[in-house]
């Protein structure tokens, strides 16, 4: 399986914030919010990931993450020329994704939960064995601003809306989708819905209309910030900050869980904090080099 991490688009929401700087490098605390999809598809030992970013901020983020070789992984870049909608990432990704199944991550998603990478290596088993797609849902206040699902008596998924003005449910489709290949086929067949957009929820909902939709709710234990307002982007970052601050453990350090699944060694981790060795993070890197 690989990865395609979106993180093009306009961040209007956010703007004037993001009037010239991409959202998915502002901090959320104390690194780039691309930090935390990205950690997510490595802890599941995912090292193919393409990033689908806007033309004039290719540069930032090559500055940032380069060729991923540094961590072990293969990562490219594409492009996104016009914010034309989640699904078009399929279609985009086509010659990179090349017939593999694929873990497609929304970049301004924040997820956090201690069983977080089995759930989400049983989603990608699930994928590998059967096909079809697993999404997951989670109870929010407002669903009317998600991807909302609706169930019928017996609780099972019977649709699935697009920020539907009367959500029949609380359940949000989370930015964290696994597709078999024929996701980008399901792609070419997607039209503009009524804001423009090629909407991530019709994919899931070809998947939904052939029956091999499978969602699954994340309960009590997990919390997810889509950081894409000024609200949830500061609640993202405090939630981090305390997280972390009471845990003494980073959250979404890609230089750590690279070396933790054995993709670099000690030394080329103690390289790779060098140069931030002013910073807490910097120093936690240091730390995790001298563990036993
Ligand atoms: C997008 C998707 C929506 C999903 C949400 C999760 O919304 O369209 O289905 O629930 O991400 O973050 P958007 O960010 O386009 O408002």
């Amino acid at each position: 399986m690989k990865s395609i991490i979106l993180a093009g688009g306009s961040g209007t929401r956010l703007y004037p914030v993001t009037q010239a700087i991409n959202k998915h490098l502002l901090p959320v605390y104390n690194k780039p919010m691309i930090y935390y999809p990205l950690s997510l598809v490595m802890l599941i030992g995912i090292r193919d990931v393409l990033i689908v970013v806007n033309e004039k901020d290719k540069e930032a983020f090559c500055n940032l993450l380069r060729d991923g070789s540094h961590l072990g992984m293969r990562i490219e870049y594409a492009i996104q020329e016009e914010p034309r909608g989640l699904a078009e990432g399929l279609l985009i990704g086509e010659k990179f994704l090349d017939g593999d199944n694929v873990c497609y991550m929304l970049g301004d998603n924040v997820f956090f939960g201690h069983d977080l990478p089995k759930t989400m290596l049983e989603a990608k088993k699930d994928v590998e064995d059967r096909g079809g797609a697993v999404v997951f849902g989670y109870y929010v206040k407002d669903p009317e601003r998600f991807g909302v699902v609706e169930f019928d008596d017996d609780g099972n998924v019977v649709d699935l809306k697009e920020k539907p003005k009367k959500p029949k449910s609380h359940y949000a489709v989370v930015g964290m989708y696994f597709y078999d290949s024929r996701a980008v086929e399901f792609a070419k067949g997607v039209k503009p819905s009524s804001r423009g957009e090629l909407e991530i929820t019709s994919i899931n909902k070809s998947y939904l209309r052939e029956g091999s939709l499978r969602v699954k709710l994340l309960g009590r234990g997990f919390a997810w910030f889509d950081a894409g307002t000024h609200d949830s982007f500061l609640e993202a970052g405090e939630f981090v900050e305390t997280m972390e601050k009471k845990t003494g453990l980073m959250i979404g350090c890609i230089e750590e869980i690279a070396y933790r699944n054995g993709w670099i060694d000690r030394e080329q981790l103690i390289k790779l904090a060098e140069p931030l060795s002013k910073t807490e993070y910097g120093k936690y890197l240091l730390r995790v080099a001298e563990e036993e």
